[in-house]
């Protein structure tokens, strides 16, 4: 995925021994498109060589202030110049406090002081520096000085304790980089999702459930958390990681994912978006029998009855959520989209032919609203999903407007 697409990003180590994973940070973000500036403070280079992040990103690594390469000797104005962002990880307890005093008397700290870009720091430090009392208060300063902290993640430390104070992986570092990068066109929004198969149980073992991997329905969680919404995800069993961010409620059946929704919706608020993407089963057995059935018989009849439409539902609700469901069809996209659209009353429809989606990464979707139907670039899950957001967005605005 190209995320990162024509960004610069400046990458800063500080000295921890977490500076190993800064290496694979740096290889994500240029595999997600991003050209990187690596700047090293002196204890920073005591932990990982030079020559790893110069090979990595095949551009200088920078760790002096009067450093002579920088033609105008302006290295702690110049690198942070038209970039993206300018990220710390590791940032250790003490550099957290010199960001907090506004200290800069090495080129990490001043590039930090004199930046125009986002600041994001990922602390990594042993549990009890975490916990000193000096260091959350430096933490809640910088927090108040609008730089992001990702992270500490709780776990095994390199000191061998167990607590708060390791850094976030670099999957989850990148992840929140590309996030923050985002246009926040959702702030101040819930968004409540339905996503992933029901699974309808048979007897304890077997059970009728829709093919579905419920990627598209993460991806647009991930999509609305990046926008700013406060994102709920009520998921059937799928084997996906949770988005960050993302409050996910697992369930199995579609009465269970009927009942989460609703509770979920109970505190109803006016900016409200129900988006359902679930591959809920129309029909579950009329019964589910405690022990396994047996094999034996030459032929077995199961008793079904409907399950109730989720949407549908939700939809007609006086005073409903903006709602927004999709039509997976094999054939008469156009049709049965819209139909499904009018019926349930929707405010949009994301329209989609089986052959095209189902499983992968890659999608092709068309929406259908009032205003007629719009084909969307075909791409990853999660561009769609972006694009998708940004229509929800130009939709509820021209709602605003009407209203
Ligand atoms: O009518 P159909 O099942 O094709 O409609 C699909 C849309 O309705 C999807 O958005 C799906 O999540 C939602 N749906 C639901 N509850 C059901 C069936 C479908 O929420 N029982």
């Amino acid at each position: 995925m190209n995320d990162l697409h024509g960004r610069r990003i400046v990458l800063g180590i500080t000295g921890g021994v977490a500076a190993y994973k800064a290496a694979e940070l740096a290889r994500l973000l240029i595999k997600a498109g991003a050209v990187v500036d690596v700047v090293m403070t002196a204890a920073g280079a005591q932990f990982v060589g030079v020559a790893t992040f110069q090979a990595l990103t095949g551009r200088p690594v920078w760790q002096a202030l009067w450093d002579e390469r920088m033609a105008n000797g302006m290295a702690h104005i110049d690198l942070t110049r038209g970039a993206d962002a300018l990220v710390v990880a590791p940032a250790t307890a003490d550099f957290i406090a010199k960001l907090a005093q506004g200290r800069a008397d090495d080129l990490l700290s001043t590039l930090c002081l004199a930046r125009d870009c986002p600041l994001l720091v990922a602390p990594a430090m042993n549990r009890q520096m975490w916990q000193n009392p000096a260091t959350q208060r430096n933490v809640a300063q910088i927090g108040a000085d609008g730089i992001a902290v990702l992270g500490p993640a709780s776990g095994e430390q390199a000191c061998g304790e167990v607590g708060e104070g390791r850094m976030l992986e670099a999957q989850e570092i990148a992840y929140d980089l590309i996030a923050s990068l985002q246009p926040k066109i959702l702030m101040g929004r819930r968004a409540i999702l339905t996503a992933g198969p029901t699974f309808e149980p048979l007897d304890p073992v077997r059970g009728l459930t829709n093919s579905s991997s419920g990627k598209m329905g993460y991806a647009l969680a991930r999509a609305c958390a990046e926008a700013g919404a406060e994102v709920t995800l009520v998921s059937g069993p799928v084997s996906l990681m949770t988005p960050r961010g993302v409050r996910r409620v697992d369930v199995q059946t579609a009465l269970q994912m009927r009942e989460t929704v609703k509770s979920v919706l109970a505190g109803r608020r006016p900016n409200d978006i129900f988006i359902a993407v679930a591959a809920v089963a129309d029909f579950r057995p009329k019964s589910a029998t405690e022990h396994k059935i047996k094999k034996g018989a030459a032929a077995l009849t199961l008793e079904l009855e409907a399950n109730p439409d989720i949407l549908a539902e939700i939809a007609s609700l006086p005073d409903a959520p903006f709602c927004v469901g999709f039509a997976a069809e094999s054939r008469d996209l156009a049709t049965y989209a819209e139909g499904k659209r009018v019926a349930k009353k929707l405010d949009l429809v994301v329209g989609n032919l089986v052959q095209d989606g189902l499983g992968g990464d890659d999608n092709s979707v068309t929406l259908f609203d009032t205003e007629g139907s719009h084909a969307l670039p075909p791409g990853d899950k999660l561009t769609i999903a972006r694009a998708i957001v940004r229509h929800i967005t130009n939709l509820l605005e021209k709602n605003c407007a009407s209203n």
